[in-house]
């Protein structure tokens, strides 16, 4: 089967009431484990790769991995997806390489820090649609602004200032009709990373959980029901996980997640797109270091990188189930990019 087109995976999940997993990935081990839990779970699934993983893998490795990925198991749907695009020239990029789905993040101007204005927004996310639409090719945009930092991509916005960015729904219908594009990324207070809170409980300095605004997706999906949208930041950051790589000489103290109970939420409310990268980084860490600390002799990277794999494929399996994503991979027939052009006639 060839990589399909986002917008089926996503119009098949709105049809079925379920979410799909999109994976971010750097390397082979990360591409192994998504596939094998989708094939055991029999999930369509959404694997996507961010400017730093297409520089990290020298663009060319993860075009290769993927085609791999593709020919062993023939019977998955899969989406190639860019993540957190910054221009029209990143996505034109992305698309030449052979992916069926891009993200043209235009909440942020193009050093991906500083947020855009509304019309800044509209204007190149339509550009990117534009260019994309008639190849068949799938458009995330995002509005609003996502909390927190991670390797240099955010706007690092503080707990307060994330509150003025969250997703106004007043603009939603206004955005996806002057864009045209298939999913929708909303800003509900969730950030990248493992330090999603940045809130402290004023009496006791604990820090809290995320703050939500939850009510935002009911009410988008209120007004557009036919909607997609995107759940970023959607790492749980499991204690569980947390607590292996603290126990093997990590330092991750004050770390916090979203609760899958609040992805499920969404997804019940119109999410079909959600995110998760931090949770698998954190799967491998804790494997990695684990085996560095009880066996310091091994040196074959085999020896920590199979545990690492394994960790990780533990990690999609259990967010493939929870998503719903799980045996509705023969549910349809996939379309190839050339079928989707006919979807934007
Ligand atoms: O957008 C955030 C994802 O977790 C990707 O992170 O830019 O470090 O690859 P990255
Ligand atoms: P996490 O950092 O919560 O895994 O979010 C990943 C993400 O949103 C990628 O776009
Ligand atoms: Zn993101």
């Amino acid at each position: 089967m060839p990589l399909v087109p986002m917008r089926q995976i996503l119009d098949e999940a709105a049809k079925g009431g379920y979410g799909v997993g999109a994976f971010n990935v750097n390397n082979m081990e990360q591409i192994q484990a998504i596939m094998q839990a989708a094939n055991d779970t029999n999930s369509p699934v959404i694997i996507q790769a961010s400017r730093g993983a297409l520089k990290y893998s020298k663009m060319i490795y993860l075009k290769k991995l993927m085609e791999a990925a593709v020919e062993e198991f023939p019977h998955i749907p899969v989406s190639m997806h860019l993540d957190h695009g910054n221009s029209l020239d990143t996505c034109k990029q992305a698309i030449e390489l052979g992916f069926t789905s891009v993200m043209m993040d235009g909440s942020l101007a193009e050093d991906g820090k500083s947020p855009n204005s509304y019309e800044q927004n509209v204007a190149v996310t339509a550009q990117v649609v534009e260019y994309a639409h008639p190849l068949g090719v799938t458009v995330e945009g995002e509005l609003g602004c996502l909390g927190g930092i991670e390797d240099g991509h955010g706007a690092g916005l503080s707990a307060e200032e994330v509150d003025e960015h969250l997703t106004d729904p007043n603009q939603t219908e206004d955005f996806v009709a002057k864009t045209g594009l298939d999913a929708l990324a909303v800003a509900i207070g969730t950030s990248h990373g493992a330090y999603k809170s940045g809130r402290k409980d004023p009496k006791t300095g604990e820090m809290l959980p995320p703050k939500l605004a939850m009510e935002r997706i009911h009410e988008i999906h209120k007004r557009m029901p036919n909607c997609h949208m995107v759940m970023h930041g959607s790492s749980s950051v499991p204690k569980e996980l947390v607590d292996i790589i603290n126990q093997y000489g990590g330092n991750m103290p004050d770390t916090f997640g979203i609760p899958v109970e609040q992805i499920q939420d969404g997804i019940k409310h119109g999410v079909r797109k959600v995110n998760v990268d931090t949770d698998s980084r954190l799967a491998i860490t804790g494997a990695i270091r684990k085996v560095f600390v009880e066996s310091p002799e091994k040196f074959d990277p085999r020896d920590y990188l199979k545990p690492a794999r394994d960790a990780a494929y533990e990690v999609y399996l259990a967010r493939m189930k929870a998503f719903g994503q799980a045996g509705h991979a023969g549910d349809y027939e996939p379309m190839t990019l050339e079928d989707a052009k006919s979807l934007y006639k």
